[in-house]
């Protein structure tokens, strides 16, 4: 059978390590939407165009290193405004939520755009100055020279054009479970998420 589980929130709300944490816990697969994107955004940044690069995109463009960098976010942010970028996009997203066994993806429009009759909708969120904080210390142990404040202005330029784009913008989806991460441990994030599945998943023991 399939289950879906949509994960959406803005930049560094820690929806990668809860995603992760969920897949494990109930044997499911797990697709970083944001790393379509960001593939995407690193062929643009080395001269491809948007729309013939996701239209090109295969699956071993998700596994560089590379990807995660804060100029390659930030040109992942950029072509993610283009409808046709976004559409290039969803029927691979659609075949990975729908796979045997059950599919945790995160994104910023998997609850509403993607998915929308996903079994599980969370929305995962912190104040900016926490997820900058640890979009940091994030980079610092990977041995990345960046400076805190680049990372919060980072968080801040993505969240807004993320937010006010028109094709598939950043926003809750009225049924997901909101959870605001900004004043608990990881740990903590990760055992609300995984009730929250819990609760709903039938082979859940
Ligand atoms: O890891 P982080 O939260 O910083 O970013 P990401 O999830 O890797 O996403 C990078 C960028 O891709 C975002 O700022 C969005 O503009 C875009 N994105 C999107 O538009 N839709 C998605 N489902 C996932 C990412």
């Amino acid at each position: 059978m399939s289950f879906t589980v949509a994960i959406d929130g803005p930049a560094a709300a820690g929806k990668g390590t809860i995603s992760k944490a969920v897949a494990a816990r109930f044997g499911f697969a797990h697709l970083d939407t944001g790393l379509l994107y960001r593939a995407v955004g690193a062929k643009v940044l080395a001269g491809a165009a948007p729309v013939a690069a996701a239209r090109a995109l295969s699956p071993v463009d998700l596994e560089r290193d590379a990807l995660r960098t804060p100029a390659v976010a930030q040109a992942a942010s950029e072509i993610a405004v283009n409808a046709e970028v976004r559409a290039a996009l969803v029927a691979f997203q659609h075949e990975f939520a729908c796979r045997e066994g059950g599919a945790v993806l995160d994104g910023r429009d998997i609850g509403t755009v993607i998915c929308p009759q996903a079994d599980v909708k969370l929305f995962v969120t912190a104040s900016p100055e926490t997820r900058a904080r640890r979009r940091f210390d994030e980079m610092v142990n990977k041995g990345m020279d960046v400076a805190y404040d680049s990372v919060l202005a980072d968080v801040r330029e993505r969240d807004a054009r993320d937010q006010s784009r028109a094709a598939s913008p950043l926003v809750a989806a009225e049924d997901a479970i909101l959870l605001d991460t900004s004043d608990l441990t990881i740990e903590a994030a990760v055992a609300q998420a995984i009730a929250a599945v819990d609760a709903v998943y039938p082979d859940a023991g």
